[in-house]
């Protein structure tokens, strides 16, 4: 055991490092049993992950029965709804404390307890860059929201509510009363928004027990699942089952093809290439597109559908729907249990078709996420068309630029504003080193006067990300950044952009030789952030861009777990 280095023996180091951790567990303890840490994102300013005390003492349960000795490890929360600037900003930090932490103490394995939306993918990058043993608990979605007998999904009905607030069909009053309707008990956000797809994500790439994403937070099969992971783990400690092991490529393309078939969030892209960065899996931008541009979508929850978390889950969760693609699964890619995912197929089932469509009858026929290029966007672009306006996928219209977020509320209510349904919305400065963190404002509210005509999407262009419970024809991840001197900084409000998803295009009708000539708007610098210190300042210097999946250029691959030195 990896511990031994800090139990095994009668040294006065080993008396220390045992003495110091008893505290009422058994002599037995420190026989060579495996120790296993329980990263624990609980948190009451994290609210989607406060019940996770409840989860960390099943899972310590199932840790004992096993013969494990379990150590509840309380790791960075990041509470999405929360934390400023974004949460973004902080994934890495959250990641790298985690793996610091693991590495630093008597761990022989690793159970992830993560929900609201960067908390697993923090974790999973910390993991697959120490690399033992490991095994995420996702906490689970909240239960339906529901308002005057209608389903709320948080996120996405916030938007929507906003938006007819704002084109005046909805009082002020009754959308107050909303809020309190939206939020019914524990859990993430119960649409197919970030949390949920990262909860699918990290199932798919074999990383939780098959079968757990998707549980609902207040459903007591997810403690049941919990006490079986902690048992889990304790057997993946003796087998030296590794996430290097389990995340391999092929697990990724499985998590590409589970992306699209879900109309999973377009947050999944730079987290899976953040983790896939860890563990040194060639994973491009490109193959997102490759591997499940043309997959159907089979789940109707919104933010593409009309469905919940809650939904999916009794209309037979995500084994249900892989079943339905399983000859595009690749079976090599094995599990936490040792067996590959599509073993656990056989006895999935539908029990809804209006939540879990059939292969033969899809939602949509090409449903992933799709990459553009162009001299907008020369390392690339994405758009999800599942959340688009078909009609937009193919779009020609006059550039209307904003320079930063503050610019965009500042001008787009003036009813003077020139604008109409075929100017294309840009916003500029949102990317990781401009804002910075890259915060999800990608999905622009629309201008009110087009509102008030009954226009709900545009054609918007943005460097940052869109919450993965917005709709809308959206361009988002745009790389290279404003801040990072992409053509994104360069381009002026009347210039003509073309936008046409079919031919993977994004460009702006501007010669090379007049690109070369124009300067980046100085208000758009003005409003780049400056920090001289902290993690601010730290993560401006080493934040790599959207294709690269943010992460932090130092922590690109992986430090392993070996034990540092004594120092009592
Ligand atoms: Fe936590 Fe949405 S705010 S998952």
């Amino acid at each position: 055991m990896r511990s031994d280095n800090w139990f095994a023996g009668q040294t006065k180091d080993a008396f220390v490092h045992r003495a110091w951790l008893r505290r009422g567990i058994p002599d037995d303890s420190f026989d060579g049993r495996p120790h296993i840490a329980i990263a624990n994102t609980g948190s009451d300013l994290s609210p989607c992950n406060s019940h996770f005390d409840e989860i960390a003492a099943s899972v310590k349960q199932g840790i004992w029965e096993a013969g494990g000795v379990p150590h509840n490890m309380p790791s960075i929360s990041l509470g999405e709804a929360q934390v400023r600037p974004t949460a973004m900003l902080w994934r890495n930090m959250a990641a790298m404390a985690t793996e610091e932490l693991l590495r630093a103490n008597p761990i022989d394995g690793v159970v992830l307890l993560g929900g609201c939306d960067k908390t697993i993918p923090a974790l999973l990058m910390a993991a697959a860059s120490v690399n033992i043993p490991a095994i995420v608990v996702p906490g689970g979605p909240m239960l339906n929201g529901i308002f005057e007998g209608r389903q709320l999904g948080c996120g996405t009905d916030v938007f929507r509510l906003s938006e007819e607030v704002r084109a005046g069909k909805m009082s002020k009053d009754k959308f107050q009363r909303a809020e309190s309707s939206m939020i019914r008990s524990r859990g993430h956000c119960n649409t197919m928004g970030t949390a949920s797809t990262m909860g699918i994500m990290a199932e798919v790439l074999g990383m939780t027990i098959p079968g757990i994403a998707g549980t609902p937070a207040a459903d007591s099969r997810l403690l049941q699942a919990s006490q079986e992971t902690g048992r889990l783990i304790v057997k993946m400690v003796h087998d030296d089952l590794k996430p290097s092991q389990i995340m391999v490529r092929a697990s990724f393309i499985n998590a590409i093809v589970a992306l699209a078939a879900t109309g999973g969030s377009t947050n999944a892209i730079v987290h899976l290439l953040a983790i896939a960065g860890r563990l040194g899996v060639p994973l491009k931008l490109e193959d997102f597109d490759k591997h499940g541009s043309n997959i159907p979508l089979l789940v109707n929850l919104l933010p593409a559908g009309k469905h919940l978390m809650e939904d999916l889950y009794r209309a037979g969760g995500l084994l249900a729907v892989l079943k339905e693609v399983a000859d595009l699964l690749d079976s090599s890619a094995i599990t936490v249990t040792g067996k590959p995912l599509t073993d656990y197929l056989s006895d999935a089932e539908i029990y809804d078709e209006s939540v879990i469509s059939r292969r033969k009858a899809p939602l949509q026929e090409n449903a992933g996420i799709v990459v553009l290029r162009g001299n907008l966007a020369p390392n690339g672009a994405v758009i999800k068309p599942a959340a688009a306006t078909k009609e937009l996928l193919k779009h020609r219209g006059p550039a209307l630029v904003f320079d930063s977020v503050e610019d965009f509320h500042n001008r787009i209510d003036d009813p003077n504003l020139d604008v109409d349904e075929n100017t294309v919305l840009v916003l500029r400065g949102c990317g990781p080193k401009g804002y910075p963190g890259m915060p999800e404002v990608s999905n622009m509210a629309l201008p009110p006067k087009l509102l008030e005509k009954g226009i709900r999407d545009m054609v918007r262009i943005c460097d940052g990300r869109m919450s993965g419970t917005a709709y809308g024809t959206v361009v988002l991840h745009v790389a290279p950044e404003a801040a990072a001197g992409g053509p994104l900084g360069l381009i002026q409000t009347g210039d003509i952009i073309i936008l046409d998803v079919e031919a993977r295009k994004l460009s702006v009708e501007i010669s090379d030789e007049e690109m070369a000539k124009r300067k980046p708007s100085e208000a758009m610098v003005k409003s780049f952030a400056n920090p001289t210190r902290g993690w601010e300042n730290l993560y401006i210097k080493h934040v790599m861009q959207a294709d690269l999946g943010v992460d932090l250029d130092f922590l690109v691959g992986s430090s392993g777990s070996q034990v540092g030195r004594e120092s009592h």
